[in-house]
């Protein structure tokens, strides 16, 4: 487990895709003709910061198999106000390749991720899953996260 580096942004955006692709069997939208540049460039600017991208990848064999990505305390403010404690980060995505699951990359990559957040002296650490996503919630809890609010959404048929 390693912070992102400029290299890393190929495969960085690929999983995200990834991860936008798998998201459509439990209600998240359909990747745009514009999500691979827009990925590509939110990643990018992330390595521009100051201290840490909040960016971390699991390499494996020499390949990126991993992807988290953190959204610190001072960006996270309209999560934040979801909760009374603090202070708030926000995990904005995890994914892990699909041939690379089930292996302990994504326990690792939140341990990794939890490690500076924990140096960084976050206090309530967010994220969104989908309800439906079978693998979610068992790694979720597995991980030590619980749930705090449960929404439902339904979107007209044939709307993407
Ligand atoms: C969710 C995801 C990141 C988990 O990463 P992973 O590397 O496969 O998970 P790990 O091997 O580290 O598993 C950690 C724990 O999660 C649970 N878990 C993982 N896969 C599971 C599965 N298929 N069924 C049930 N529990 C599972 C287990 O409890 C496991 O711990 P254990 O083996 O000690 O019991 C990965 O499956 C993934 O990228 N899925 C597609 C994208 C996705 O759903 N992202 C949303 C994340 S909320």
């Amino acid at each position: 487990m390693r912070a992102m580096r400029g290299a890393d942004l190929d495969a960085a955006v690929g999983l995200q895709l990834e991860l936008a692709r798998w998201n459509q069997q439990f209600g998240g939208r359909v990747p745009r003709p514009s999500t691979e540049a827009n990925s590509r460039r939110i990643l990018g600017a992330r390595l521009a910061w100051p201290t840490s991208s909040w960016t971390w990848v699991a390499e494996v064999a020499g390949a990126v198999t991993g992807l988290v990505v953190v959204t610190p305390t001072e960006r996270a403010d309209r999560v934040a106000a979801s909760v009374a404690a603090g202070p708030v980060a926000y995990v904005g995505c995890l994914v892990v390749g699909a041939g690379h699951r089930g292996d302990g990359v994504g326990a690792a990559l939140v341990a990794t991720a939890h490690d500076a957040l924990d140096a960084a002296g976050v206090g309530v650490t967010l994220l969104h899953y989908y309800a439906m996503n079978p693998l979610s919630a068992p790694f979720r809890h597995r991980c030590g996260y619980r749930p705090l609010w449960t929404e439902w959404s339904r979107r007209p048929a044939g709307m993407r």
